[in-house]
């Protein structure tokens, strides 16, 4: 079944269209890879998941739901959950209270709730605890609970926000670039244990990456746009092998303004 439906979605800015009519759907249990050039519009279609644009015309879906009028924290409550181009975590927290951030982001616990530390909100907190501790270990950082995440090198900080994903229980994971500033080793480990969130905890996987080596072993479906719009789509060796995104981007040199 789709988990997700991109259904003729447009977004434009003011009078750039950065998504041009787009449609594609990934499937429950997959791991779905969204390439194309710099500027294409990978980055806006997550965030039209997501709720941070909203499309400008057609309709983006979860489960057979509509996201387009939903905030970005109810769809968060859906089981969406994204990491960022660029790793964003507390930098100068430790480790553990990164990953804690994880399913606070889903718990009820209100504001109110947080400011009296009553016996339900303490029941909620060793939850929590016990929910980040048991992702750290899924993703091999059980042992830097304590460390303050700027002093971590790269690699490990992805891991840590990869972990922190894995708090918040998704059924659906975004993952924007989480190959990029790594090095071969760090992938290697960052793709095994992206496969093992989809193999072992049953997540959906969609992510966008320039990394080719990454996307052809992790990815069973690819959907390539250029400028806004699906130039292909299909299994990793229909896609290498087709003439237009060769030319439009896996062959090109030069890079669209
Ligand atoms: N909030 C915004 N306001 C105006 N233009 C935007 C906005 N967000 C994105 N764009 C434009 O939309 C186009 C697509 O951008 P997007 O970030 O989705 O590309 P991308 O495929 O993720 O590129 P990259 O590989 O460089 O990350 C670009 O031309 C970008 O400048
Ligand atoms: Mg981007």
């Amino acid at each position: 079944m789709a988990l997700v439906e991109v259904d003729h979605l447009t977004v434009r800015f003011g009078g750039l269209t950065a998504i041009n009519d787009l449609s594609f759907t990934t499937e429950e249990g997959s791991i779905t890879a969204l390439i194309g050039p710099n500027g294409a519009g990978k980055t806006t279609a997550f965030n039209c998941l997501t709720g941070f644009y909203k499309p400008t015309e057609g309709d983006v879906r979860f489960d057979g739901k509509s996201l387009a009028p939903l905030k970005p924290h109810e769809i968060t409550a859906l089981g969406i959950i994204r990491t960022f181009q660029n790793v964003r975590l507390f930098k100068r927290m430790s480790v553990m209270e990164n990953v804690m951030s994880g399913p606070h982001s889903i718990t009820k616990q209100s504001v109110f709730g947080a400011l009296f530390h009553g016996p339900a909100q303490k029941k909620e907190e060793a939850f929590i605890r016990q929910t980040a501790l048991e992702s750290m270990e899924f993703a091999g950082i059980a042992d830097l609970g304590d460390s303050i995440a700027q002093d971590l090198p790269y690699g490990l900080q992805r891991r840590v926000e990869l972990a922190r994903a894995i708090a918040a229980k998704p059924r659906l994971m975004l993952l924007d670039e989480p190959a990029a500033g790594l090095n071969d080793a760090e992938k290697e480990e960052l793709m095994a244990l992206i496969r093992r969130c989809r193999d072992e905890l049953g997540i959906t996987v969609f992510l966008i990456e320039h990394d080719m080596d990454m996307i052809m072993n992790l990815a069973e479906k690819i959907v390539v746009i250029s400028f806004g719009s699906k130039i292909a789509e299909g299994t990793p060796d229909e896609v290498k092998n087709d003439s237009v995104v060769i030319e439009a981007y896996l062959g090109s040199e030069d890079e669209p303004a």
